[in-house]
C-alpha cells in the first residue's frame, strides 16, 4: 500500500510574489503539478496535498486532477507540522508513506521508483533521497554513515561551521513506514533556528534510516527564489531540446529557444534562432520554424514556413508560408499551401486550400474557399461596435487593393472587387463590384493663385 502527500502549504516568502509558491510556472506546468506528475506512473491508494497559504487557490488549479485529497494545515508551522495534519486522514492507513516537497519539481518518475524499491528492500522506517552538492546552501545537512544509514539531518541554518562542510544534501524526498513515522510525530519540538516544527527532525527518531544518492544531482533543486526557478527552468528546457534533437529535430541556436513538455515535432524539422513553443504545439515533418516566431498551442502541418510570426491556437495545413511578420490568432485556420504574408493579421477565420493573403490585412470571422486572392490592404469589417459579423469569399475571387468588406457579406464564386472599393451588399457569382467614387479628370486645370 502506498500513499503520497505532497507538501504545498508553505507561503514561499523568498519568491516575493502574490502566487502561492507552488503555483509558480515552469516551462508551462506549476510546481506542484509536476511533483505530482512525477509520481503518477506509481498509482498510490491515496495521493494527499498539504494546502494552507492561499489553499483555495491551489486547490482550484488542481481541480483537473481526479483523487486527489486536500489537508489544509493552518497555520504553517512546518514540514513536520504539515506531515502532523496527516494523523486523522490516515488514521487506518498501514502502508509506506512517499512525501514529496512541492517545490522540487525536476525529479524523474524513476529515481523515485527507485527510492522506493530500495526503502521496501531494506525494510527501512525511513528511506530518503540525498544528492551532493557543489553548493548546498540552504539545503539541510545528511549525516550517514558508508552504509548508507543516517543518523540525523541539520538544516543549514542549525549547522555548525564544520557540520557545514558536509555536501550531502537533504532533497526532501522521503518514504517512510507510516504506522512507525505516525508514532514518532508527535514528539517533534520547534527546538530549532525557525521556531518550526521539522519533518527531518523524525530521521533520527527512525530506524532503520537509510538514503539513497541521485546520480543527477539537477534531480533534487529545490525551488525557493526567483534565481532557482530560473535555474529549473534551464534544466528543463535544456532536457527537452535534447530530447527533440535525439528525435531528429535541427535547432540551429537551442539556447535560444523553449519548448512545453506538450511540444511535438515530427522528423526533419529546422528550428532556427529565437522560437518559442508553448502549450500543445504540433509541428508536423519537415517543417521550418523561424527565426523569430511563437508557436502556441497550434497544429502545423507538414512542410510548413513560419517566419518572425505569432500563431496562437490556430491551425496550419501543410506547406504553407507564414510570415515574415503574421499573426494567427484563436480560431484562424489554413487548408493547404496557403500563403500569409507580412502585416496580416487572420482571426477566427476559415480559409480553404491556396488562398494567399499576402500584404497588409486583416481578416476576421470569414470563411474563404479555395484559392481567394487577398489584395494588398484588403480588410474585413467585422465590428459594428456592438457585434461580430461573418464575411463569405467563394472559391476563386479577388479582392483588389485596400478593399474594405463589410459585413455581415457574402462574396460568390470569382468575384473580383475593384481595388478601393468598399463593399456594404453580397456580390453574385462571377460578377465585378466596384464601390468607390468614379474618377473625376479635369484637364488643363489651373490651380488657384497665390493669396499675398
Ligand atoms: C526543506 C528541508 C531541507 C531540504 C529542502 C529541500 C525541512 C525542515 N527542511 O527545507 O532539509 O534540504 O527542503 O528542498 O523540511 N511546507 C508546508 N508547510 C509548512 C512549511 C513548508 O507545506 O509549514 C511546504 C512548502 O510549501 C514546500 C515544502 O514544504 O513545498 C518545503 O518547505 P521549505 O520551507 O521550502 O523548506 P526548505 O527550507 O527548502
Ligand atoms: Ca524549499
Amino acid at each position: 500500500m502506498l500513499a503520497v502527500a505532497v507538501l504545498a502549504a508553505g507561503k514561499g516568502t523568498r519568491m516575493k510574489s502574490d502566487l502561492p509558491k507552488v503555483l509558480q510556472p515552469l516551462a508551462g506546468a506549476t510546481l506542484v503539478e509536476r511533483v505530482l506528475a512525477s509520481c503518477d506512473q506509481l498509482k498510490p491508494e491515496r495521493k494527499l496535498l498539504i494546502v494552507g497559504h492561499q489553499a483555495e487557490r491551489v486547490e482550484q488549479s488542481l481541480a483537473h486532477r481526479p483523487g486527489l485529497e486536500f489537508v489544509l494545515q493552518q497555520p504553517q508551522n512546518g514540514t513536520g507540522h504539515a506531515v502532523q495534519q496527516l494523523l486523522v486522514p490516515l488514521k487506518d492507513f498501514n502502508g509506506d508513506l512517499l512525501v514529496l516537497n512541492g517545490d522540487v519539481p525536476l525529479l524523474r518518475e524513476q529515481t523515485i521508483a527507485h527510492l522506493l524499491e530500495r526503502h521496501r528492500s531494506c525494510g527501512a522506517a525511513v528511506t530518503l533521497l540525498t544528492a551532493r552538492l557543489a553548493d548546498p546552501t540552504g539545503y539541510g545537512r545528511v549525516f550517514a554513515d558508508s552504509d548508507g544509514a543516517v543518523s540525523a539531518i541539520v538544516e543549514h541554518r542549525d549547522c555548525s561551521e564544520e557540520q557545514r562542510n558536509n555536501n550531502l544534501t537533504n532533497a526532501g524526498i522521503y518514504c517512510f513506514n507510516w504506522p512507525k513515522l505516525a508514532a514518532v510525530l508527535p514528539q517533534l519540538s520547534t527546538d530549532n533556528d525557525q521556531g518550526e516544527l521539522y519533518l527531518t527532525d523524525t530521521v533520527a527518531m527512525l530506524s532503520p534510516a537509510m538514503h539513497l544518492e541521485v546520480a543527477d544531482a539537477d534531480e533534487i533543486n529545490g525551488i525557493n527564489d526567483r534565481l532557482q526557478l530560473s535555474q529549473c527552468e534551464a534544466v528543463i528546457q535544456d532536457r527537452l531540446r535534447r530530447h527533440w534533437m535525439a528525435e531528429g529535430v535541427t535547432f540551429v541556436d537551442p539556447a535560444s529557444c523553449t519548448l512545453s513538455d506538450a511540444t511535438s515535432f515530427g522528423r526533419d524539422v529546422v528550428v532556427e534562432p529565437q522560437c518559442h513553443f508553448r502549450g500543445e504545439a504540433v509541428i508536423g515533418d519537415g517543417c521550418r520554424i523561424g527565426p523569430g516566431s511563437l508557436i502556441d498551442n497550434s497544429r502545423i502541418g507538414d512542410r510548413a514556413e513560419i517566419i518572425y510570426s505569432v500563431v496562437r491556437e490556430a491551425v496550419v495545413a501543410r506547406d504553407c508560408a507564414i510570415g515574415p511578420y503574421a499573426q494567427l490568432r484563436p480560431g484562424a485556420e489554413l487548408g493547404e499551401g496557403c500563403r500569409v504574408g507580412n502585416f496580416v493579421e487572420i482571426k477566427k477565420s476559415q480559409l480553404a486550400a491556396g488562398c494567399k493573403v499576402n500584404h497588409l490585412s486583416y481578416i476576421g470571422d470569414s470563411e474563404l474557399g479555395e484559392n481567394v486572392n487577398v489584395g494588398a490592404g484588403t480588410i474585413t469589417a467585422n465590428y459594428d461596435g456592438v457585434n461580430k459579423h461573418r464575411t463569405v469569399i467563394g472559391a476563386g475571387s479577388k479582392t483588389g487593393a485596400n478593399s474594405v468588406l463589410v459585413a455581415p457579406i457574402t462574396l460568390g464564386t470569382n468575384v473580383t472587387v475593384g481595388a478601393g472599393s468598399t463593399l456594404t451588399k453580397d456580390v453574385v457569382s462571377g460578377a465585378l463590384a466596384l464601390g468607390r467614387a468614379k474618377q473625376l479628370v479635369k484637364e488643363h486645370w489651373q490651380p488657384p493663385a497665390a493669396q499675398s
